[in-house]
């Protein structure tokens, strides 16, 4: 049974707040941030919690969260197994680590690796081959926005980076929608525009899944998420998380975010 909250009571979904650290702490300030967390967000029962370190300081985190609530996630894994493939991380290492979660295809890696739908389509499954639950990035940039383009570009997204996956491994898939405008840029989302991405995408998942599964995949907003504007991003209808990034580097931001949200 999932716990209920009093701002959530009309949804089913569990929310999932994750932080991405991106290519931020060292093993030493990761155990600093990952041990205050454990500690302060222990009480919290109504909400996924779910850190994703850089590569180096998977190890070390997972020792100490172990017997906590929060869970492991990876930042992008290899679609190869194993192999002749210098600098990427296959799923079977992150499993290593109790890794649970991997995010996959966000718009740092679509801009700067040049990463395809396609490519995410293929990491997707590998994630699942290996009983990892793939984090999905998608977003529409500020110039798409601005042409009126923003709801092509999401289906087109959708379509091609979950292209493949059978229903129960959508059920598993977890959708992050980050406008790329609001990435760090202090921009967020109105609650109208973020409620209105996402219902636009659940009504992608039912037509290319079906209904039960439209209503079950959780979708997280990702973009300047703060805890001045989490409560109202988080009470939006279609609205089952956050993925945090500038906020999710330091203790008090994060709890906030956390328990401004249940
Ligand atoms: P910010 O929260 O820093 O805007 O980053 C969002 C993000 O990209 C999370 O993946």
């Amino acid at each position: 049974m999932q716990e209920e909250s009093p701002i959530h009571m009309n949804k089913d979904r569990k929310l999932i707040i994750a932080g991405n650290w991106k290519m931020n702490k060292t093993v030493a300030e990761a155990l600093d941030l990952v041990n205050g967390l454990k500690r302060e967000l222990a009480p919290i029962k109504e909400v996924d919690l779910v850190v994703c370190p850089p590569f180096t300081a998977l190890s070390e985190v997972s020792k100490v969260i172990l017997d906590s609530n929060l869970r492991l996630g990876a930042q992008n894994m290899s679609e190869h197994n194993f192999g002749a493939f210098t600098g990427e991380i296959a799923a079977a290492m992150l499993k290593e680590f109790s890794v649970r979660f991997v995010i996959l295809g966000h718009s740092e890696r679509r801009q700067y690796q040049k990463e395809s739908d396609e490519l995410i389509a293929r990491k997707a499954l590998a994630a699942h081959a290996a009983a990892l639950k793939p984090i999905v990035c998608i977003g529409e940039t500020l110039a798409e926005r601005e042409s009126g383009r923003t709801e092509k570009v999401l289906e087109t997204q959708v379509r091609g980076s979950l292209a493949g996956l059978s229903t129960a491994q959508m059920e598993e898939t977890i959708l992050a929608y980050e406008p790329v405008w609001a990435i760090g840029t202090g921009k967020t989302a109105t609650t109208e525009q973020a409620q209105s991405a996402h219902a636009f995408i659940r009504k992608v998942l039912a037509t290319i899944f079906n209904e039960t599964v439209a209503k079950r995949v959780r979708i997280q907003y990702g973009g300047s998420v703060k805890a001045a504007n989490a409560r109202e991003l988080m009470s939006q209808p279609d609205v089952d998380g956050a993925l945090v990034g500038g906020a999710s580097l330091e203790l008090r931001s994060f709890s906030d975010i956390v328990k401004n949200s249940i």
